[in-house]
């Protein structure tokens, strides 16, 4: 509770206009129509994802990359608020929640949330504004199946159901909401990574997500809510992301009341299709976000060919930004690269990684940017 207050006068301050500026008021960000208003302003906005920002353990170089993003022109960032064990690591390395026989334990300690404090205080500082995911469908950070013994499930589709399991989730989601519940940095509350549910009745994901946004909605009346799929599941060309076979419903889901906007991925490599495929899974979802009149974000996209970042990725960026009057509101590559200043080494490389400051970056970051003006 102490640090929601400090953080909330951090916000006030850094929300006063010098006299005589015109710079906006700090503000909770908003959907507006199919777009997001950020601060007071309504355009398309671009970003980026960084799983690993708030498992870094140095404030400075939190503000060192954060700083690169505001120079660059990036507004939101999408982390991850989940980082779940079921073997306590070493001080030194940070977890957020941790399940022992059949009880869950919050670290609110110095290697913990508090970590997450520290990324959003410095995304209040430099103008960003954060996506917090609550949890993985991938085993990557623990995930679903890291609560599956502490409530006696063994497979996601269970665990989507499962009382037990669902009170440990929304109790986590209860305690990180609390603590920056008033903060304009936060973009949106995110239900999960990429949740699947396979060969499930869509049923099963449209109602998990219904009693999951319902809930944050009950502790949180502003911040806006999303899912976090990779946007599985709609009228297409049926090729497989099209298909509903991994559980979901993106349209249904979208529907529903208490969220705010429409996620969706893209990964060519992974799902079996080709590069040129992605124009028209930008194109499927922007016409599903305009007939419901709610944003659409292309939240993840990446290929691990190096050369094709530029070509490809920019492809994808110019689609979108093509869309942005007609259901596209904003995009965030994967992943955030960056130089971690106190120790000199570069973040992790999954091969999608854009380096700050790289020819990718003036590419898909610098030139995008100024497209979207
Ligand atoms: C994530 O979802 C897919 C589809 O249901 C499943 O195959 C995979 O095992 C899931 N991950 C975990 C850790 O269960
Ligand atoms: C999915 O579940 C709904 C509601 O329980 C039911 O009406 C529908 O028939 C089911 N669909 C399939 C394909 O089993
Ligand atoms: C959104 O959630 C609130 C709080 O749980 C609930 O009262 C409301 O009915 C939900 N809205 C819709 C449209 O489902
Ligand atoms: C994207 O559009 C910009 C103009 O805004 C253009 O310079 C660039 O070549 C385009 N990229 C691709 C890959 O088509
Ligand atoms: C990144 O590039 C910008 C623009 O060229 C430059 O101003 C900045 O100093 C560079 N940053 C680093 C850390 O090299």
């Amino acid at each position: 509770m102490k640090l929601v207050t400090i953080l909330s006068l951090a916000a006030a301050a850094v929300a006063l206009p010098a006299s005589g500026s015109i710079a906006p008021r700090a503000s909770i960000p908003k959907a507006d129509g199919t777009k997001f208003n950020i601060d007071g302003v309504t355009k398309y906005y671009a970003g980026t994802n960084s799983y690993w920002i708030p498992f870094l353990t140095n404030d400075n170089d939190v503000d060192t990359i954060m700083s690169h993003l505001q120079t660059s022109g990036h507004k939101i960032l999408r982390i991850w608020g989940f980082n779940d064990v079921k073997t306590i690591p070493g001080s030194g390395t940070v977890y957020f929640q941790s399940f022992s026989g059949s009880t869950a334990t919050i670290n609110t300690g110095a290697n913990g949330l508090q970590r997450l404090d520290a990324v959003v205080k410095s995304a209040e500082k430099y103008g960003i504004k954060l996506i917090i995911n609550f949890v993985n469908n991938w085993t990557d950070y623990g995930g679903m199946a890291a609560y599956f013994s502490a409530c006696g499930v063994s497979s996601n589709a269970q665990w989507y159901t499962a009382a037990k399991c669902q009170s440990l989730y929304q109790n986590y989601i209860k305690t990180v909401v609390a603590r920056y519940k008033s903060s304009t940095t936060i973009f949106a509350w995110e239900l999960a990574n990429e949740p699947r549910c396979n060969g499930c009745n869509t049923t099963v994901l449209t109602g998990w997500i219904k009693q999951t946004s319902d809930y944050i909605r009950s502790l949180d009346s502003d911040h806006m809510i999303t899912i976090g799929d990779e946007g599985f599941g709609l009228a297409g060309d049926g090729s497989y992301p099209y298909q509903f076979g991994e559980g979901n419903d993106w349209a249904a889901n979208l529907a529903l009341g208490n969220i705010s906007f429409g996620t969706f991925h893209l990964y060519p490599q992974s799902w079996g299709t080709s590069n040129s495929f992605g124009d028209g899974w930008i194109t499927a979802h922007a016409k599903i976000c305009k007939q419901l009149n709610k944003p659409c974000l292309f939240e993840e996209y990446g290929v691990s060919t190096a050369s094709d970042h530029c070509p490809v990725e920019g492809g994808w960026q110019n689609t979108s930004l093509s869309l942005k009057d007609s259901g596209m509101a904003g995009d965030l590559f994967w992943q955030l690269g960056d130089t971690i200043k106190s120790t000199g080494q570069q973040t992790s490389n999954d091969g999608n990684t854009i380096y700050y400051n790289s020819t990718d970056w003036t590419c898909l970051v610098t030139n995008h940017v100024k497209a979207i003006g």
